[in-house]
């Protein structure tokens, strides 16, 4: 339907605002594509040494999910927009992050924004899946790690908390696109050479 492409667009235009960039820029701090992983996101930005530009990072760009969602399952029904369209706006949300059209379609992982798209979309979903990242992250110290468990859970969490239904589908994408795009990390982590949470970026990548 219209509206529900409509919709996509929107979220795509919003996920695409690459906030680890754009928070960092007015903040005089430096570009986190220069440092560290060179990631376009919170963990990277947190290597910078300001906790305050991570933290506005994280904040932003979950809401860039949570809040396209949210107003598709508050407001969509009017519109005829149900419960598999707000996941697949979602998504939309998500893959803008992935490939920003603001950044030359060189954007992030999507940790945060899937975040914030699973808690619009069911508080209960979001809740177990930064309940897995917190548990994973406590334990190992490593955000990567934690990210791919968060994601290899949430569509299970899904499908528990909600049955199997089309909007699995959106969810069950965004997890296998997270961790495609954490391929280099996986390495690093086989490889021993992955950098922990709260180590500071060296040098420029
Ligand atoms: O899973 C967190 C992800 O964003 C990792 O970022 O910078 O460690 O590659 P980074």
């Amino acid at each position: 339907s219209l509206p529900a492409a409509a919709a996509i667009l929107a979220a795509y235009l919003i996920g695409s605002l690459s906030f680890a960039v754009l928070v960092s820029r007015s903040m005089g701090l430096a570009d986190p594509r220069s440092y560290g992983s060179g990631n376009p996101g919170a963990t990277n930005v947190l290597r910078s040494g300001n906790k305050k530009a991570a933290l506005m990072t994280l904040l932003f760009d979950a809401a860039k999910g949570y809040v396209p969602v949210l107003l598709v399952v508050l407001f969509g029904a009017r519109w005829g927009l149900d419960a598999t369209v707000a996941a697949f706006v979602g998504l939309a949300a998500f893959v803008g992050h992935l490939w920003p059209v603001f950044f030359r379609f060189q954007g992030g992982k999507g940790v945060a924004t899937a975040a914030g798209v699973l808690l619009g979309l069911n508080p209960l979903l979001g809740v177990a899946t930064l309940a897995t990242w917190l548990l994973v992250a406590a334990f190992f110290r490593y955000s990567s790690l934690a990210s791919l468990a968060a994601a290899a859970f949430a569509p299970f969490y899904q499908a528990l908390i909600w049955g199997v239904d089309p909007s699995l589908l959106a969810v069950a994408g965004m997890s296998l696109l997270l961790v495609w795009r954490h391929e280099g990390n996986i390495r690093k982590l086989l490889a021993g050479t992955e950098s922990r949470i709260g180590h500071k970026a060296a040098a420029a990548k």
